[in-house]
């Protein structure tokens, strides 16, 4: 099949932070349209696919065959366990999870302490968790956008390792580097003070990052 994939905002946000000529591994990729989209449009050379689980491996195994897809290697395993050096992997993509366990998968593979490598980080729940363990941990975000997809509101965080570990304060676990001028990151901030404010009743302790966060996108 010819046809280019047309992907979802929020897919098509994430490939827009994968670098050109890049070697992707996909994690979690469940049907592939990610990989096989990059790769057939030509932004990327090659693109390992891995999925933890064997049917959502086959459906991608399924989709690349269908949409003639070469330079795509399907891997059942965790996280980047199944990367091999000879690889050459130079961005990775952990799209479609919670923060908590997108952390987790950075934290076990030393292969995303690699200063050159390209972290793209989609976390479905729980993105200031993610924040934290990336600043707690020596890495620092370059770029974080949100996008609206099926009436949903998500960020997307491009991330790499310095080796620095950096304190942040409460709020920018919920903001980052989000540009709080633009009418979509806003959104996203309202959505996460509601969270809290519904998370909060009866606990006090979240009430000062909720005032924080009222401030900032006034
Ligand atoms: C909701 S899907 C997201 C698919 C795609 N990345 C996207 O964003 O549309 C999550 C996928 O991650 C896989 N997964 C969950 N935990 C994983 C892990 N530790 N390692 C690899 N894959 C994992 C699941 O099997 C599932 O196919």
């Amino acid at each position: 099949m010819d046809k280019l994939i047309n992907l979802d905002e929020r897919l098509e946000m994430c490939a827009s932070l994968v670098r050109e000529s890049a070697r992707l591994a996909d994690v979690g990729c469940d049907h592939a349209y990610l990989s096989i989209s990059l790769l057939k449009s030509g932004k990327i050379s090659f693109a390992v696919a891995s999925d933890i689980n064997e049917k959502p491996l086959k459906s991608g195994e399924e989709n690349a065959e269908k949409y003639g897809v070469k330079n795509i290697e399907f891997r059942l395993g965790s996280g980047l366990r199944e990367i091999k050096s000879e690889d050459k992997i130079t961005d990775v993509v952990i799209a479609g999870m919670g923060g908590e366990i997108i952390s987790e998968i950075i934290n076990e593979s030393p292969l995303t302490k690699d200063e050159s490598m390209n972290l793209v980080l989609q976390p479905m729940t729980k993105s200031e968790e993610l924040i934290s363990y990336l600043y707690e941990n020596g890495f620092e975000i370059s770029k974080q956008k949100c996008v609206v997809s099926k009436g949903k509101c998500y960020t997307v965080i491009s991330a790499f390792y310095s080796g620095k570990s950096t304190e942040i304060d409460e709020a920018f676990k919920y903001t980052g580097k989000l540009d709080l001028n633009d009418e979509i990151n806003r959104r996203f901030i309202k959505a996460e003070i509601r969270h809290l404010e519904n998370k909060s009743k009866g606990d006090s302790s979240l009430s000062a990052v909720i005032e924080k966060l009222k401030r900032v996108i006034v």
